[in-house]
C-alpha cells in the first residue's frame, strides 16, 4: 500500500471542501435509534433520471424538491460538463442501462460493495482472512460474502491473491506499477494503458490462476483516468466495469450505475472525463461519502477527514452513509478504502462491528462489484434474489502445492533495490513488469527462495 494514494484522495476531498457550502447539519439519521427502511423511500419519490437540469423550470417544482437534505448543498452545474442525452427507450438492460437514481425494481435489495486497493501481502492479508472467515454470510442466501479487490503488481504475493479468490472475493485491475505521478496517468497513450491494465489482468489470471473471464474490472490509479484514451482502451480489452469515477452531485438519493452507451452522464470530478460511447462498459461512480462530522464529501471511505478515532465514531460514520442508500433509492453502496486505514484498532474494530451489523438484515447482501452489476442487468424482485456468483462453501484451492516465492536481486531498472514475488507458477525468470510481459518471460526450473540476480 503506497501511503500517497490515500493522501492524494485526502488532499482531493480537502480541495472540494474549499468550494462546499456548508449547510446546518439535520439529524434525520439518528444513529442510536434503530430504522427501518420506510414503505414509500423518500429516494423513490425523488427519484428522477440524471441530469436534472438546472436550467429547465419545471424541475425545481416543489414535487422534485429533496425533503431530506444532503449535509452538503450539491453544486448547481456539473462544472462545466455538458450531459449528453440518453434515450431510455434505445437503452434498456441487460446491456444498456442509463444513469439514474430509480432502482431497476422497487423494493430492491440493498448491495453493498466492499473493496480494498493495491497490493496484497503478508501486512494485509491476515485482516483480509479474518474478514472473509467463513462464518460472515449473508444472512438471506447463505452465501459467503462477497469483495472485490483492485490489485496492483509491485509487493504482491499471488498466492495470497490465489486464496482471496477462493474465499469468493472478485480481483480487479488497478495497474502494473501504481506510478505516483498523476500527470502520467492523465497524459499516457493508449499502449501504455494496455500494458497496464491488461498486463495486470494477465498477471493476475496466470500468478494468481484466476480465471482470466472473471477479471472484469478496472479502477484507474489515484482514480486519474485519461478520458477516452484509457476508456477507450477498457472498452477494446473486454473490461466489463469502471470504478474510478466520483460523483459528489448524485448523492442523495446516490446515482446507481449505468453504461456508456450514450456517454458520461454524471459529474466530472477528476477531469478529463470520458466523451465518445461505450456500448455495454458501466460505470459504477464512487457516490461521495460525508466524514464523521457529517460535512465534508469525499470519493473513498478513508478519504474522508476527520479520521474518526474510536470504535463508536467508525460505525456511526459508516453507518450514516449506509442509511443514506438504504433508506433511499438502496443503490449499491461503495465501501471502497485501503487496508491502511484499517491499521487502527478502532478503525478495525468498527469496521467489523458494522459488516456484522449489515450481516443481520435480510434485505442487505455484502456483494462484488459484478454480482452488484449482474442484478442492475437481471433485476429481480427482493424476495428471490440470490447473489449471481454464490458461494456456499470456498472454492477448491488450485495454486499448486504451496507456489512459488521468488527473489530478484535487481528486479528491473526502474526499481530500486531487489523484490519478492509470491507465485502461483514456476518463478518467472525476471521480475515482471509493465515492460517486462510474462510471454517473454520463459519460465525456467523452480526455484525456492533463492535470489536470481537478473
Ligand atoms: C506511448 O507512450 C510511450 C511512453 O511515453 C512511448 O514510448 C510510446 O512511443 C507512445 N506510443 C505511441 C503510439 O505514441
Ligand atoms: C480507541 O478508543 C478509545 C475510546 O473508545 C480511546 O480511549 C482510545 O484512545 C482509542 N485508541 C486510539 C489508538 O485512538
Amino acid at each position: 500500500m503506497r501511503p500517497s494514494c490515500v493522501l492524494l484522495l485526502a488532499l482531493a476531498s480537502v480541495a472540494w471542501a474549499d468550494v462546499t457550502t456548508t449547510v446546518e447539519v439535520e439529524t434525520t439519521h439518528d444513529v442510536t435509534t434503530p430504522t427501518e427502511p420506510p414503505t414509500t423511500p423518500e429516494g423513490l419519490r425523488e427519484g428522477r433520471r440524471v441530469p436534472p437540469q438546472p436550467k429547465v423550470n419545471h424541475d425545481s417544482s416543489p414535487r422534485d424538491k429533496p425533503k431530506r437534505r444532503t449535509t452538503t448543498e450539491p453544486p448547481t452545474t456539473t462544472g462545466g460538463w455538458e450531459v449528453p442525452e440518453c434515450p431510455e427507450e434505445l437503452c434498456q438492460p441487460p446491456d444498456c442501462r442509463c444513469a439514474s437514481q430509480l432502482p431497476p425494481l422497487h423494493p430492491a435489495p440493498q448491495l453493498v460493495m466492499l473493496s480494498f486497493d493495491d497490493a496484497v501481502n503478508t501486512g494485509n492479508f491476515p485482516f483480509y482472512q479474518k474478514l472473509l472467515n467463513e462464518d460472515r454470510r449473508n444472512r438471506k442466501s447463505q452465501c459467503l460474502i462477497g469483495s472485490t479487490f483492485f490489485v496492483t503488481h509491485e509487493y504482491t504475493d499471488y498466492r495470497m491473491v490465489h486464496q482471496l479468490y477462493t474465499l469468493g472475493a472478485e480481483l480487479a485491475v488497478h495497474s502494473i506499477t501504481h506510478s505516483t505521478e498523476t500527470d502520467l496517468w492523465r497524459l499516457a497513450n493508449q499502449t501504455v494503458w494496455t500494458r497496464e491494465l491488461s498486463g495486470m489482468r494477465d498477471f493476475l489470471a496466470r500468478m494468481a490462476k484466476v480465471p482470466r473471464e472473471k477479471i472484469r474490472g478496472v479502477r484507474a490509479p489515484f482514480l486519474q483516468t485519461a478520458g477516452d484514451t484509457s476508456f477507450s482502451v477498457l472498452h477494446k480489452e473486454g473490461f466489463l466495469y469502471d470504478a474510478s469515477m466520483p460523483s459528489r452531485m448524485y448523492v442523495d438519493p446516490p446515482l446507481w450505475p449505468y453504461t456508456l452507451d450514450h456517454s458520461y452522464q454524471h459529474d466530472c470530478q477528476i477531469p478529463p472525463c470520458p466523451r465518445g460511447h461505450y456500448p455495454g462498459l458501466w460505470v459504477v461512480p464512487l457516490v461521495n461519502w460525508f466524514d464523521v462530522r457529517r460535512q465534508t464529501p469525499c470519493a473513498m471511505v478513508d478519504a474522508c477527514m476527520p479520521y474518526p478515532e474510536t470504535v463508536e465514531d467508525t460505525f456511526s460514520y459508516l453507518r450514516h452513509n449506509f442509511d443514506r442508500h438504504y433508506l433511499s433509492n438502496r443503490a449499491p453502496l461503495p465501501v471502497f478504502l485501503h487496508e491502511s486505514w484499517l491499521k487502527h484498532p478502532n478503525r478495525t474494530l468498527g469496521y467489523l462491528k458494522f459488516v456484522d451489523w449489515m450481516l443481520e438484515k435480510d434485505d442487505v447482501f455484502l456483494v462484488t462489484v459484478q454480482d452488484a452489476l449482474d442484478y442492475i442487468r437481471h433485476p429481480v424482485p427482493l424476495d428471490r434474489y440470490r447473489e449471481a456468483s454464490c458461494l456456499l462453501e470456498p472454492r477448491e484451492e488450485e495454486c499448486g502445492l504451496e507456489g512459488q516465492s521468488c527473489g530478484y536481486l535487481r528486479a528491473h531498472p526502474r526499481l530500486i533495490g531487489p523484490r519478492f514475488m509470491g507465485t502461483c507458477i514456476r518463478c518467472p525468470r525476471r521480475y515482471p513488469w509493465v515492460d517486462w510481459p510474462l510471454d517473454e518471460v520463459p519460465a525456467t526450473s523452480p526455484k525456492r527462495h533463492g535470489l536470481s540476480s537478473t
